[in-house]
């Protein structure tokens, strides 16, 4: 397997409306990234990716584009930016940029002139069709609930949208529409960016006469889903890009993929194939879905999170590479999530990070990850932001469900929970804004937040420090193979990591009760060492048996 830096690395992600916030306004911004990449940098982060900045009407807090080539006003200036760049270039950073060209905002400069006439040059630019019998072409729904058409009276026909209405799906048909991408990539990267995260880059391409999804769909995902998801040109677009856009820089790229099998993302992220170098999957965060999809509410189980995290571990061994994430701006909080934020708030933010630094593939943490920030439960529809939510929250009431039942599904899966302001100090809005923030702080700023965990040695954050540390000291976490331990064991984690003569031991108790867990002969016989745990551990301690606390972690190294 190929060496690159981009395997060696740890990405941070910003969503810059949540993260610092500089002028007063309520809304972070670039300066406010520029005054906290400190932060960053002690935490050992190699590179940054970083959510839209581009400017938006925000229906979707900047995934939805008005001007690929220009900065939102309320983040800063194209000035603003490249100081960005050069400030993280000169800590020795490297930052990425989202690329969002599924779709565009309806305010970008294309749409509106899409929307003048038939033949206006850019009609083709979006997906338009006729009704059927006075209705919607077809019954594809819009991932921000109901239908994904939206209905234009100038011209009499409908407008794709998989995402909000102001969000019109770009037509990635048109050869056009394709080299200004790919022109609008090439700019960006002569400005110096080291790569960039694709937004549902799976869903650009859509299948032949966009036939209508089966009635049983739309439950899992949205209806129409087999038509766009990987659809049959996807490949053949990628490679493009790949050779139009991005070979000749030496960047990284990774593609969100919902949907994808671990064989399509051998596909996409083998190297010989020159489409990307990983991809975001979707796999264990939908584990904790029902068959209704995301607000349908169901347990993990964890026999289900090693059955997946480990088909992707060895189904990406050969060829491929993974990415490695528990959190992003679309889902909650990690230790509230999987974790026990109430009882075992550090122990557990600790185990779930063993668990996934220690994979084979590049972690990524999110805003405030490393500091254990949690979800949030505002009493009020109100107080929450997200379109996707605020969609639901709409179509379900009409539908007659219960808003405590509503509300109960936004708590645990609303994506507002990792939007809230990061939690910088315990001063008013948490050292976010000196102003009102665009959205609420979440009320525990005062006992979690940045300040107080750098000070402190045992936190979460040094925790963190330390395992992107042992990464940079220890080949084998990045390039040793996997496999898993006790597969049935039922609440234990472990697995190994193996490089040439060389071992890892990796053992995490999932639940807050004690358990016990014996490794097999041939590894605890040998001499061991122990590379970092969430409690103290005796040297000395014998591991043919490991009696495991609440949320206890422990990572051996074995020779
Ligand atoms: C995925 C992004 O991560 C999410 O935040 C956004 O709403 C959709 N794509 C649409 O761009």
């Amino acid at each position: 397997m190929e060496k690159v830096w981009w395997k060696e690395s740890v990405v941070y992600q910003i969503y810059p409306r949540s993260f610092m916030d500089s002028n007063g306004d309520g809304i972070g911004d670039i300066q406010g990234i520029i005054s906290k990449l400190d932060h960053l940098k002690d935490l050992g982060i190699d590179i940054i990716w970083l959510s839209p900045v581009y400017k938006s009407p925000n229906d979707d807090n900047g995934y939805d584009i008005s001007d690929y080539k220009d900065i939102m006003d309320e983040f800063g200036t194209m000035a603003d930016w490249e100081e960005l760049l050069a400030q993280i270039h000169n800590r020795g950073m490297k930052l990425i940029m989202d690329l969002v060209v599924n779709h565009s905002s309806d305010e970008h400069e294309w749409f509106i002139e899409a929307k003048k006439s038939k033949d206006n040059p850019y009609r083709d630019y979006y997906i338009w069709r006729k009704g059927k019998d006075g209705k919607e072409p077809n019954n594809w729904e819009s991932c921000f609930s109901g239908s994904a058409w939206k209905y234009d009276e100038t011209t009499d026909e409908y407008f794709l949208h998989l995402f909000s209405k102001k969000q019109p799906d770009l037509n990635w048909e048109n050869p056009t529409l394709r080299g200004e991408v790919y022109d609008m990539m090439k700019w960006w990267l002569d400005k110096g960016i080291d790569g960039f995260r694709m937004d549902v880059i799976n869903f650009i391409s859509k299948v032949d006469g966009l036939p209508d999804g089966e009635p049983q769909e739309g439950k899992k995902y949205v209806s129409g889903a087999p038509y766009f998801m990987n659809g049959p040109k996807i490949h053949e677009y990628l490679q493009e890009m790949h050779q139009q856009a991005l070979s000749g820089y030496d960047v990284m790229t990774v593609g969100e993929m919902p949907g994808v099998s671990p064989e399509q993302a051998q596909l996409y992220t083998d190297e010989q194939c020159k489409e990307v170098n990983m991809v975001f999957q979707f796999e264990h965060v939908d584990l904790d879905s029902g068959p209704n999809g995301k607000w349908d509410l169901k347990p993990l189980d964890l026999k289900d999170l090693k059955w997946s995290l480990s088909r992707w571990q060895k189904g990406l061994e050969k060829a491929g590479w993974n990415s490695l994430y528990w959190n992003n701006h679309d889902q909650p909080r990690i230790v509230s999530r999987f974790g026990d934020d109430q009882n075992y708030h550090n122990e557990s933010a600790k185990m779930l990070a063993t668990l996934l630094h220690m994979m084979k593939g590049t972690p990524y943490i999110y805003q405030g990850e490393e500091i254990g920030m949690t979800n949030v439960k505002f009493d009020s529809i109100d107080d929450y932001r997200d379109i996707e939510i605020l969609n639901m929250y709409k179509e379900k009431v009409e539908a007659g469900v219960p808003v405590k039942d509503i509300m109960k599904s936004i708590y645990v899966k609303g994506r507002d929970n990792a939007r809230t302001p990061v939690q910088w100090n315990s001063s008013e809005n948490a050292g976010f804004t000196t102003g009102t923030p665009w959205i609420k702080v979440n009320p525990n700023y005062r006992e979690i937040n940045a300040e107080k965990v750098v000070a402190d040695s045992n936190s979460i954050y040094h925790y963190y420090r330390k395992l992107i540390q042992l990464r940079k000291q220890h080949e084998i976490i990045v390039y040793g193979d996997y496999d898993i331990l006790h597969e049935d064991h039922p609440q234990v984690f472990a697995y190994t990591r193996t490089l040439g003569n060389e071992k890892l031991v990796v053992v995490c108790n999932f639940y807050g009760e004690d358990t016990t867990f014996e490794l097999p002969e041939d590894l605890s016989s040998k001499h061991n060492t122990l590379l970092i745990s969430n409690y103290n551990v005796e040297e000395s301690e014998a591991i043919s048996q490991i009696a495991l606390r609440p949320y206890e972690a422990r990572v051996y190294k074995l020779s």
